[in-house]
């Protein structure tokens, strides 16, 4: 351990002895055996890494508020599942975890590694967009899977994988969460979670998936980009309180586990009929932005391999299998 961390360290645990009570500069220096000018370096480095230190010239520092941040060693200490999560790949920063767990996948890496980041700089939403991801506010998690169904059935994947972030989400916050066709979740017809799933697979069979998850959890309302496609919002912004990180992620990473194994015992229509149930669309009078066109009807159904059905105005039928849907 660098002198710089250790001294931090060793800050950190008297602040939390002297429980909420301010420590003097002196009684600092004099228990770590540093000076005074170095123990207000060292406060201010702290600072600058999340903690909140109160300082007050007569009485000293006090902690105040520690910042949220997720240690590897804790998730594999709290995660109870033998497939998903055996393996994981934490950053502090990278462009895109799934780019890491693709790049994972090509080298051969085994089924269930996750590949988790504090924020990603080119975060890769669907449709070629951008994902906004700020550090140490957000989930930002890819999770790599070798399953054993043909390419066409892929989609179920991120059936599964929507169920599995809806459940997590509410059973975690308590918030009631939809499916927006194909893989968005809402609080409030709001968007606190994407999925982007990417392959590599054959004609016959798949490779690799990966399943990358944006969840939107403690960033404030205030610091959405303006011009996003659809309102967003973060668990936060809808409970009013912060969410635990650590707790969220080893959730859903059991929902998921729970979920795969559904899929790989019960097959595809075990999550298709689920996944059907959260979803907010049907029977509703929607537009659909496909590429260069827009489309109006009726959501009648979808198919299990993730195909939405429209009865068009005209009465026609159709089934897209990707686009932006908004509810008339
Ligand atoms: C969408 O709704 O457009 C999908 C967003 C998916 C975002 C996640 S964040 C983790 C993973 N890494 C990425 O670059 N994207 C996915």
């Amino acid at each position: 351990m660098r002198q710089t961390e250790r001294i931090d360290n060793l800050i950190i645990d008297i602040f939390k002895n002297s429980k909420d009570n301010f420590v003097s500069g002196q009684t600092l220096s004099n228990k770590i055996k540093v000076s005074r000018a170095a123990v207000w370096k060292h406060i201010e480095g702290l600072r600058k890494r999340g903690y909140v230190i109160d300082s007050i010239p007569s009485k000293g520092y006090r902690l105040v508020e520690i910042p949220d941040r997720m240690s590897p060693d804790e998730i594999k200490g709290s995660i109870k599942t033998g497939i998903i999560g055996k393996d994981l790949l934490f950053f502090d920063e990278v462009d895109s975890t799934n780019d890491i767990a693709m790049d994972s996948g090509a080298k051969g890496a085994a089924e269930g590694l996750v590949v988790l980041a504090e924020g990603q700089s080119h975060g890769k939403g669907r449709m070629g967009r951008t994902w906004v991801s700020p550090k140490n506010v957000n989930l930002y998690v890819s999770i790599l899977l070798r399953p054993d169904i043909s390419p066409p059935h892929a989609p179920v994947l991120t059936m599964m994988a929507a169920l599995s972030t809806a459940q997590a989400i509410t059973d975690v916050t308590g918030l009631e969460t939809m499916i927006k066709w194909p893989n968005d979740i809402l609080v409030d017809q709001k968007k606190v979670s994407g999925i982007l799933t990417e392959m590599n697979a054959e004609q016959e069979r798949i490779n690799y998936v990966v399943i990358g998850i944006g969840i939107n959890v403690n960033m404030k309302n205030g610091d959405f980009p303006e011009n996003l496609r659809m309102p967003a919002t973060s668990l936060l912004g809808c409970t009013g309180k912060r969410v635990d990180r650590m707790n969220l992620l080893c959730t859903l990473i059991e929902t998921l586990e729970r979920d795969y194994e559904d899929l790989r015992n019960k097959g595809v229509m075990s999550i298709f009929e689920r996944w059907c149930k959260r979803c907010d669309i049907l029977g509703r009078h929607i537009n659909v932005s496909l590429q260069g066109e827009v489309i109006t009807g009726v959501a009648e159904g979808f198919t299990p391999e993730g195909g939405l059905i429209i009865r068009l105005d005209w009465r026609e039928k159709r089934v897209i299998y990707a686009g932006d849907v908004s509810i008339i």
